[in-house]
């Protein structure tokens, strides 16, 4: 745990060094659980992006995509439930004045006994060498088992107290797993009280008429009002896809580990309309998918794992989370939601306006179910960013940084070097850079010595560096080296576009 958290701080300053991601209103102290993104961060991000959006959009012919605004009609999110329902359980501590969300206290405290269990099959791993059976040991092992029931019996109470919307169960729990505030080590708690998430500002230049507005939660809303637009001017046939990338705002009481959640961030959603009925099979469908989506990537596949919800909540007939391990062990990374016709349902009771859709195979009309996945760009961000910091120790005792980030989202795809500032070579990588430039993102680097300009560009992940050197007037080739191997080789300057065009991955078909 120490390593990963040791870990996990390596990879929040790498990325503020190199430009990827900075604090919010740095100077001015910052502002809590706001970042920025930097002149590689951004790059990243819109790869990120990007590889999504094709994904969705041109590798389905029947998605689409929309750009609806953050501010939209109040009465969209009472017909929603977030007025009434997007709460979280907070509970003060009194000595501290610290605010803490009571379900991430429970979440810490079953972490806590996790650890216990790891620490068990560590031993035993010691113990039994190389004929250790983790799946045997979990299941027999005394100890293992009765920390693995403790936890199950603290979720199901945890989820029944939140289904009956139980606040004095929530803090009985709380008091009765004797849970310390972590800053005055106290029990000396509040009650538990909701606290709605959504931001609210007033629109109006005359106070007094203004009105509440809110800041979008989540981009979803904007797809579900705009489901019969698109239908009737797309001319589209269930089943259908409306995809959306863009900003949400969240008053996360919590906010913590870097971007996993922050209080603005980004969101890429794609609500799937589909018959009444057909829904379990388009949500199977659609689970598999963005797994695959995920590991087109190339990220191991060790490091995704699905989490299918036990309880539902009371809109949805199934769901699941695909979990990434962050340093700080498996999370959510993506949400995939059978959200059955709920959404439309009632977008149509509050607006008045018929919703449905007339299906001309039936021969009938029905307002569609809804498939939904919703994946955090900032958290993909942060997944994708954690897992390719490397940290290696070179055959000469020499280490580096490298990030190994998948080819086709790396910000800059070549550096272009010339070996020396001298004889024609700067000349020469402008030549080439002129020419490369209308298809790849590149840099253009002459000062320092080569070997330090490679360490740079291993640094924010640029797959190839490309060095003109004193052969490259007398045969026009160049020496390409490959990020991850090192190993370089000589190339005709000809057939430098295809070559990265080649070893970029090819986005997912
Ligand atoms: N429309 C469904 C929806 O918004 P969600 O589980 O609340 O579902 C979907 O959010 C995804 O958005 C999450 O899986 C996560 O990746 C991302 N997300 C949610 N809250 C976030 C936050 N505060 N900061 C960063 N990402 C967040």
């Amino acid at each position: 745990m120490a390593n990963n958290e040791e870990l996990f701080k390596k990879i929040t300053s790498h990325a503020k060094e190199y430009g990827f991601i900075f604090p919010s209103s740095e100077i001015y102290d910052g502002m809590a659980a706001v970042y920025d993104y930097g002149q590689w961060g951004v790059e990243l991000k819109n790869n990120i992006r990007s590889y999504w959006w094709k994904a969705m959009t041109q590798m389905h012919e029947n998605i689409v995509g929309i750009d609806t605004s953050i501010f939209m009609n109040p009465t969209i999110w009472k017909a929603s439930g977030h007025v009434d329902a997007f709460n979280d359980p907070l509970i003060d501590n009194k000595d501290s004045k610290k605010r803490y969300r009571a379900d991430v206290l429970i979440e810490d405290h079953i972490a806590k006994i996790e650890d216990k269990i790891n620490k068990e099959v560590e031993k035993a791993i010691k113990r039994f060498g190389e004929d250790f059976n983790k799946e045997q040991f979990c299941s027999t092992n005394p100890r293992v088992l009765e920390h693995s029931a403790k936890i199950r019996e603290i979720t199901a109470r945890y989820a029944t107290a939140m289904q009956n919307n139980d606040l004095a169960d929530i803090k009985q729990l709380i008091e009765d797993l004797e849970i310390v505030c972590p800053v005055s080590g106290t029990r000396n708690w509040t009650e538990v009280r909701q606290f709605n998430l959504m931001f609210s500002t007033k629109i109006g230049s005359v106070s007094d008429e203004a009105d509440v507005i809110y800041l979008r939660p989540e981009t979803a809303q904007g797809i579900f009002v705009n489901y019969l637009n698109v239908q009737k001017t797309g001319r589209m046939k269930i089943p259908f896809g409306i995809a959306q990338t863009g900003k949400a705002f969240r008053n996360e009481i919590v906010a913590r580990q870097f971007i996993f959640r922050m209080r603005e961030f980004e969101q890429m959603e794609m609500q799937f309309f589909v018959r009444p009925g057909e829904e379990l099979k388009w949500f199977s469908y659609w689970k598999q998918e963005r797994m695959r989506w995920h590991l087109s990537l190339g990220m191991s596949a060790s490091k995704y794992r699905f989490h299918d919800h036990e309880k539902l909540a009371h809109y949805a007939n199934a769901a699941t989370d695909i979990e990434f391990e962050f340093p700080f062990g498996f999370k959510e990374l993506e949400g995939i939601h059978s959200r059955t016709d709920f959404d439309l349902k009632r977008h149509q009771e509050f607006s008045g306006k018929k919703l449905q859709y007339f299906d001309p195979e039936l021969n009938d009309s029905y307002v569609p179910y809804v498939v939904e996945t919703s994946i955090g760009l900032d958290r993909m961000f942060l997944a994708i960013f954690a897992n390719s910091f490397t940290e290696e120790t070179l055959d000469d005792g020499s280490s580096r940084v490298v990030l190994r980030l998948p080819r086709v989202l790396a910000p800059v795809k070549a550096a272009i070097l010339p070996l020396v500032k001298k004889d024609g070579m700067p000349e020469k990588a402008r030549e080439i850079m002129n020419k490369l430039k209308y298809d790849f993102n590149l840099i253009y680097e002459e000062k320092d010595a080569i070997g330090k300009r490679y360490r740079r560009q291993d640094a924010i992940g640029t797959p190839y560096c490309i060095t003109i050197d004193s052969q490259t007037s007398e045969d026009d080739t160049v020496t390409v080296r490959e990020r991850d191997t090192m190993q370089q080789e000589r190339l005709p300057i000809a057939n430098l576009a295809s070559y990265i065009r080649e070893n970029i991955n090819p986005l997912i078909q």
